[in-house]
């Protein structure tokens, strides 16, 4: 295996391997032309982006920079973790029943802790490490109440050069009073900080509604007119995560005609709206979601430990008209920082529908899928020329199980698939963001 030795200050590296990425979604008509793979391929990256991909024969003339060698690795684009929530980084595995017992025994009393800006600076740090250390580049967090923490955050990801879209939670009821704010209040302070951080480099700024239980008529209005007001700040929010809540909802909003026309009425679909969950939304309104360019992020891991319920894959996923999808850790309530155990249990929960996500698919949604579901696939997402130069190196035999599957493998979907149910942190071997390596 070659280890990197050295690399420019500017961030010029040539990254050497085998690797593959994707021009869009694989399961579209024309799917091969789709994926790339070159088996001795290389990524030229200059100031912080791709400057060519290509196979290493034809590109070896042009790199003039360091390079760095991974022959027995797999190169990708970084992965884009569509829905997390970086104040539960330390409460992974909390004892609980479902959503309710967990958001008030571990999620909530967690949160009212980033009052303390020296607890959100310190958990910035350590979030930021897990998502680098898994091979994530890219994510959409949601942080507390507390605008502190969304500097906190942002803070640490500027400083290291990262992707990263978050904000400020919006709650006005049905949560503890220290993590309520009226909605005056809701509107200053995501004004601001909408202010100071969206188009700040690699930064953007999302208005989070928490769901649509812990937020009043007038609390989804000041979302909307956040977001009216910030061109492309993006709206984060959770749909129909578990049948209890899309009946409180129901109970709450007796108006409106299911959940989703609870934030269709105050203006917060359509295109720069990411849902997480979706997993009990009727077929009515997942075609909805089709119908406004309204994303999902399907979050697995997340919905088997609380026992949500089993989401639609297959059918938000139909050719004929898929929906926009990511897929998301949702760490802490999701079990895991790791977008391949992620696409494990994607698996898992796909075949319980009796089902199977093409792995070459699974990937998409962890790359380039994610990057659409955020409005940043010119960005990020590819190793196309021109985006930005954020890259996940893979070691296929970072275990003896993985190593043996690797091992059998004949195709590139066999590997994908080994990767995604054995694979973890462990198989990340190294991650490069704008062309630095961390
Ligand atoms: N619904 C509202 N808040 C949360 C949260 O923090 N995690 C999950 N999984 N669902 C939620
Ligand atoms: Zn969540």
């Amino acid at each position: 295996m070659g280890q990197p030795c050295q690399q420019a200050p500017n961030g010029e590296v040539a990254v050497r391997g085998p690797l593959f990425w994707f021009r869009d979604d694989p399961s579209h008509a024309d799917g091969a032309a789709a994926v790339v793979y070159e088996s001795d391929g290389v990524v030229l990256c200059r100031d912080g982006h791709v400057l060519a991909t290509g196979p290493w024969p034809a590109l070896r003339g042009q790199v003039d920079m360091p390079v760095h060698h991974y022959p027995n690795h797999l190169i990708t684009a970084g992965f884009v973790d569509a829905h997390v929530h970086y104040p539960q980084t330390r409460i992974l595995g909390g004892h609980a029943g479902g959503l309710t017992d967990w958001l008030e025994r571990h999620a909530y009393p967690e949160e009212e802790r980033f009052s303390d800006l020296e607890h959100a600076r310190s958990t910035a740090g350590v979030f930021c490490d897990k998502l680098l250390s898994n091979g994530t580049t890219t994510a959409l967090a949601f942080c507390t109440q507390h605008p502190e923490s969304v500097d906190a955050l942002l803070t640490e990801t500027s400083a290291r050069g990262m992707r990263m879209v978050a904000g400020k939670v919006l709650m006005d009821r049905n949560a503890p009073e220290p993590l309520l704010d009226g909605a005056d209040h809701g509107y200053e302070v995501s004004s601001a900080l909408a202010r100071r951080w969206h188009g700040h480099g690699r930064t953007g700024y999302a208005v989070i509604p928490r769901f649509a239980p812990a937020c009043s008529p007038a609390q989804l209005e000041v979302a909307a007119t956040v977001r009216r007001e910030h061109p492309g700040v993006l709206v984060h929010s959770h749909i129909a995560e578990t049948t209890e809540e899309v009946a409180q909802v129901g109970r709450l909003f007796p108006d409106r005609d299911g959940y989703l026309d609870v934030y269709e009425h105050h203006r917060l679909t359509g295109p720069g709206t990411v849902l997480a969950h979706a997993v009990h939304l009727t077929s009515a309104e997942l075609a909805r979601c089709k119908d406004t360019g309204t994303a999902l992020v399907h979050c697995p891991t997340s919905n088997l430990f609380l026992g949500s319920g089993l989401f639609d894959l297959p059918t938000a996923l139909d050719p004929a008209q898929p929906v926009t999808l990511g897929l998301g850790t949702d760490v802490g309530a999701g079990t895991s920082f790791s977008m391949l155990t992620t696409l494990g249990a994607a698996h898992q929960v796909a075949r319980l529908r009796g089902w199977s996500l093409d792995p070459l698919r699974g990937f998409y949604l962890a790359t380039l899928g994610g990057a659409h579901a955020l409005g940043l696939a010119d960005h990020v997402g590819s190793l196309a020329p021109g985006h930005e130069a954020d890259i996940v190196v893979l070691d296929p035999a970072a275990t003896a199980p993985l190593a043996r599957c690797t091992d059998r493998a004949e195709s590139l979907t066999d590997l994908l698939f080994g990767l995604a149910v054995l694979g973890d942190e462990r198989a990340v071997h190294a991650t490069y963001v704008a062309g630095h390596q961390i």
